[in-house]
């Protein structure tokens, strides 16, 4: 099978943990990733996972590589002012978007259309195109307003995967449970992993 090409987006919700961990489990397999990062998704990454990014777009994938330790080859970083990026066109849509976590302003702006910067156009061009697109939203409590966005992007097709780990998989530590969200964000988009240890099965 063709390695599958994914869109990942951190936006500035509590949670970007999970974005890396799902960014570093399609490369771990064989897919290429488009990595987008909204200023307060940085903001985020710095105070939660101490990782200061920033640069030119070539430092901070740099940035990311030593992060993940990996080599990275297929992951590419794209600026979100850069309009002219592939996956601002339908044309060269990935096979499916993730955006995790997803804040409530980047949800309420999907959620209306607004396709102000590039992960906004990239996240329309999937709804536009009709290819997946997958949201992990992180808030506490939610409003009616956010509940709404929620219940009018379902409806469109989009899917849901809340940023909410489950605790019948026995998680022993903080890992455990970002890998039980990000593994239920990769199941929503058919992509295999062992990252949590599924009910029925043996430990
Ligand atoms: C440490 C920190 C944690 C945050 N957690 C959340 C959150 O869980 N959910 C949320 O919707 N916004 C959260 N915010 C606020 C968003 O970062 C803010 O609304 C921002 O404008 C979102 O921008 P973006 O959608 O472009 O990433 C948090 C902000 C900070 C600094």
């Amino acid at each position: 099978m063709k390695p599958r090409h994914f869109t990942v987006a951190i936006t500035g919700a509590s949670g970007v943990i999970y974005g890396l961990k799902v960014v570093e489990e399609l490369l771990r397999g064989d897919s290429r990733v488009s990595l987008l990062v909204s200023e307060a998704g940085f903001a985020v990454l710095r105070q939660e996972c101490g990782l200061d990014l920033a640069g030119t777009p070539g430092e901070i994938l740099d940035g990311v590589r030593s992060h993940l330790g990996l080599p990275g080859e297929r992951l590419s970083y794209y600026d979100l002012n850069d309009l002219f990026a592939p996956i601002a066109s339908g044309s060269a849509a990935p096979d499916a978007m993730l955006v995790v976590p997803c804040s409530m302003g980047t949800l309420s702006r999907i959620s209306s259309g607004n396709s102000g910067n590039l992960l906004e156009r990239a996240a329309d061009v999937m709804l536009k195109e009709g290819r997946p697109l997958v949201l992990a939203p992180r808030e506490t409590p939610f409003n009616a307003i956010h509940l709404e966005h929620m219940l009018k992007l379902a409806r469109l097709g989009v899917r849901i995967v809340p940023a909410m780990p489950g605790f019948y998989h026995d998680p022993e530590t903080i890992e455990d449970l970002v890998d039980f969200v990000a593994g239920k964000v990769l199941d929503a988009v058919q992509v295999e992993h062992t990252l949590f240890r599924r009910w029925g099965s043996r430990p």
